[in-house]
């Protein structure tokens, strides 16, 4: 079955979550951990919205922690997909932290994560193809493909 290719603007998300104490460590910092978790959790929502069925992380590319997250700072993720192959879909994720208090936002983190699409059989199944509208969608989609290109190499399989 062909599936009808989505434009990216149709699975983008925004999230935005409040961090509390049992998110942090005894110095108010926001564990390493809690922000992957989140990050993990609007990946496998975005590229859900894609693929309409089950989804799961098969890889999240080094993640660098920028800037600090503090208790009770709102942690805003924006994701979209920027490149898809046959039932793997490469999301990428912003992290900002805001200031509730100030309105100022840091970018903390960036983030690029594989999501595979898995059919009712519990097996890898085809996604649509990411419908490129604009210049900048064609950019990330050749860069995307680049960087699928080097994790094939990484784990043997180029
Ligand atoms: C991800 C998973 C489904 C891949 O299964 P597999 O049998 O290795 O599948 P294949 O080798 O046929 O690869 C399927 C696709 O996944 C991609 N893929 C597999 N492992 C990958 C990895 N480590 N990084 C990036 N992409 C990967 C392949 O490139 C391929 O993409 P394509 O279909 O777009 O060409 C399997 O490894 C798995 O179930 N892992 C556990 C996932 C999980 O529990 N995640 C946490 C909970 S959400």
């Amino acid at each position: 079955m062909v599936l009808p290719p989505k434009s990216a603007s149709e699975s983008r998300a925004e999230m935005t979550v409040r961090m509390f104490p049992s998110d942090a460590n005894p110095a108010g910092n926001v564990f390493g951990g809690e922000i992957l978790k989140q990050i993990d959790l609007i990946a496998g929502l975005v590229s859900q919205r894609h693929a309409r069925t089950n989804t799961v992380t098969a890889s999240i590319d080094r993640v660098n922690f920028l800037k600090p997250v503090y208790v009770g700072n709102a942690l805003i993720l924006n994701a979209r997909i920027n490149y898809v192959h046959r039932s793997s879909m490469e999301v990428e994720i912003t992290v900002e932290a805001e200031d509730l208090m100030t309105g100022i936002r840091t970018l903390t983190n960036t983030a690029f994560v594989t999501v595979v699409a898995l059919g009712a059989n519990g097996k890898t199944t085809e996604v649509p193809a990411l419908l490129l509208e604009t210049d900048d969608d064609k950019r990330r989609f050749a860069e995307g493909e680049k960087r699928m290109l080097q994790r094939l190499k990484e784990r043997g399989k180029a």
